[in-house]
């Protein structure tokens, strides 16, 4: 996959933006503020519906304008060319079209564009809490997998359901049996997509480690990274989803005084964990900020080779800031890893740092100034 140019209107400080990327790599350099971070999370609007910084459309928006856009044209495998538009009008909310056809189901965009994005804020990956290692799995297991987005949709707005059930019986609320009743109304759902949810993240992992120790020994020699899956289901269930099912079924019924005792759910993927491990130890408690890096570049290097081997299309990269975060030994090997195997978009201050790629990785260099980008 390809992105060929970009349109960007009153989004951050990007009044009016028109880009030809090279098919390469891209550098935006400039100084802070001048609008570098913007144009990649313009581009992850284009491949994920949103910003990988901003947990709000409304935060991206030009502060003076009452609209944003961005315009992408992909090319994408067999020469075919398409266009994602992104529109957002506060009050009205966010339409996203697929060659002029309004997509409601963003989980489909999600699907067709695969990105791997390492920013600054990535770092949560590794060193944050279970759920920033949740969300990174889930949406890479979303990103090669349609129905998986809907999949963990649904969980949540079960597990709702029920925890409000649980909680209510537990303050007295309603009576135990009419609670029991109502429970049992969701139980057999919630079985359901806590069996698919956890088949697919047991499957993945199955898959995803060869690519992740592979790109892990690429800057890292002589240490043994791991990433585990701690559910209370048995990792060798992984191929078996009846058995996943039937697990789950048990467990409910096993925790049921406990779970109206707590008033809440006890048993689900929502409480599973990935554990980082390197050489046996966990890594958000004992590795160095070197090895911390390196697993994080490696996860990315992992996901970019993985969905390339899933996906039909060759994901896009984004690396914002990432010889300030990385290092320059370790954004430089990862950008010879994967520079010319696929397109990428890198930003930063530095240009001393371009010389570096001229000899072996074609590339297309922008300066970003107030919210103007030039070719240079
Ligand atoms: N909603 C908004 N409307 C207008 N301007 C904004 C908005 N949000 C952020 N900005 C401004 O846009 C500018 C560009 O921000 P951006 O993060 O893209 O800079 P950058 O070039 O990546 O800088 P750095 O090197 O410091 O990371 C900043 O001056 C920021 O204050
Ligand atoms: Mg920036």
């Amino acid at each position: 996959m390809i992105l060929r140019t970009i349109e960007i209107k009153n989004f951050r400080n990007h009044i009016h933006t028109k880009i030809e990327f090279s098919e390469n790599l891209n550098l935006f350099v400039g100084g802070n503020a001048q609008g570098k971070t913007s144009i990649l999370e313009a581009i992850s609007y284009l491949c994920l519906t949103r910003s990988f910084n901003a947990n709000s459309d409304s935060y991206v928006l030009n502060f003076n304008s009452n609209f944003f856009e961005v315009t992408g044209l992909f090319e994408l495998q067999g020469g075919h060319e398409t266009i994602i538009r992104v529109f957002f009008e506060p009050g009205r909310g966010k339409k996203v079209f697929l060659n002029k056809e309004n997509i409601e189901k963003f989980s489909i965009i999600i699907n067709k564009f695969p990105v791997v994005i390492l920013a600054p804020k990535s770092k949560e990956i590794v060193l944050g809490s279970p759920d920033d290692r949740r969300k990174f799995f889930d949406l890479t297991i979303a990103q090669s997998n349609p129905a998986y987005i809907d999949e963990l949709l649904e969980h949540k707005k079960i597990l709702k359901q029920r925890n409000k059930i649980l909680n209510a019986i537990s303050a007295g609320e309603i009576k135990f049996e009419q609670g029991i009743d109502l429970l049992e109304v969701w139980d057999e759902s919630f079985i359901n997509q806590c069996a698919k949810i956890t088949f697919r993240r047991l499957k993945f992992l199955k898959e995803f480690i060869s690519f992740f120790k592979e790109a892990y020994s690429k800057f890292e020699t002589n240490e043994n990274p791991e990433i585990e899956y701690t559910s209370k289901v048995e990792a060798n269930f992984d191929d078996n989803f009846d058995m996943i099912r039937e697990f789950f079924k048990d467990m409910l019924l096993k925790l049921r005084q406990e779970e109206i005792k707590r008033g809440m759910t006890l048993v689900g993927p929502q409480r599973d964990e990935f554990i980082f491990k390197i050489n046996g130890h966990e890594l958000r408690r004992f590795a160095s900020q070197g090895q911390a890096k390196s697993f994080l570049v490696s996860l990315a290097v992992a996901k970019f080779f993985y969905l390339k081997e899933k996906k039909s299309e060759t994901p896009i990269l984004l690396l914002d800031d990432v010889f300030g975060e990385f290092d320059i030994v370790r954004a430089q090997k990862l950008i010879s890893i994967v520079g010319n195997v696929g397109q990428s978009f890198l930003t930063s201050t530095d240009l001393n740092f371009v010389p570096m790629f001229t000899e072996r990785i074609k590339f297309k260099k922008f300066i970003v100034s107030s919210g103007t980008v030039q070719d240079a």
